[in-house]
């Protein structure tokens, strides 16, 4: 079978503007737009920039956005797109380097600003640090998370506030808030009650929708609010 691609180009060293080309590649149903790129990468057209790694969901580095909704192109198969042309554009919200390539700086430092690891406050023990299966329960879905940016760039919150750290810089958040290892509960929840945070979230559900993972992220979010809410008393969006 033929699909018909229309993929979004730029380069900022030698295009004005954005534009569109069109592909059209002999491919199966069963296989996945990241087929279909690599093929029109190593058959057609050589210039055309996008990330891949693992090919198997597990890297987060094909983000992209696939006729208008945010996942990874190694995910998605042909056949859910048969009968219409198939649009990749590169993820909103993020500053584009070249075609589908997105700066993840930014996004990066975001999540980095939640302090993404554990910070315990007791000496490490002679073993690892041990967590029941309960505890490990409250974690569970966050852990998923391989920062591919689906949920940030398919945000409607980011337009609203360019200064909302996003979505994906909360899971974390949430990730070690709730860990019963880590030693910094007060603090990380302080980071949480900001405008630019867990208030900026307008319960969209966009990244809930978009998550390649299956994470609960706009669950975690307002399970962090609430969290707020009863740790420092209920105020609304901090200042
Ligand atoms: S290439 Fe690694 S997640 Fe798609």
């Amino acid at each position: 079978m033929e699909m018909h691609f229309k993929i979004f180009r730029f380069d900022p060293e030698t295009d004005r503007e954005p534009y569109y080309r069109d592909y059209v590649v002999a491919t199966e149903p069963r296989e996945r737009i990241l087929d279909c790129l690599n093929r029109i990468k190593w058959e057609q057209d050589g210039t055309l920039g996008y990330r891949m790694s693992c090919a198997h969901g597990v890297c987060g580095s094909d983000g992209m956005r696939i006729n208008g909704v945010c996942g990874l192109a190694c995910q998605k198969l042909v056949k859910d797109y048969q009968g219409s042309e198939i649009l990749l554009e590169p993820l909103p919200h993020f500053r584009i380097l070249k075609d589908l390539v997105v700066d993840m700086e930014e996004f990066l430092d975001r999540v980095k600003a939640m302090q993404p690891y554990l910070l315990a406050s007791t000496p490490p023990p002679e073993r690892e640090r041990l967590q029941g299966p309960e505890e490990r329960r409250k974690v569970e879905d966050v852990i998923r998370c391989i920062l591919c940016g689906s949920c940030t760039g398919a945000c409607p919150a980011m337009d609203e506030n360019p200064e909302y750290v996003g979505p994906a810089a909360l899971v974390w958040a949430y990730r070690y808030l709730f860990d019963s290892r880590d030693g910094q509960y007060t603090e990380r929840l302080k980071a949480a009650d900001h405008p630019n945070a867990v208030w900026s979230c307008k319960n969209y559900f966009e990244c809930t929708r978009v998550c390649p993972k299956g994470i609960p992220v706009t669950k975690s979010i307002n399970l962090m609010k609430r969290e707020i809410n009863k740790v420092f008393g209920e105020k609304g969006p901090s200042s």
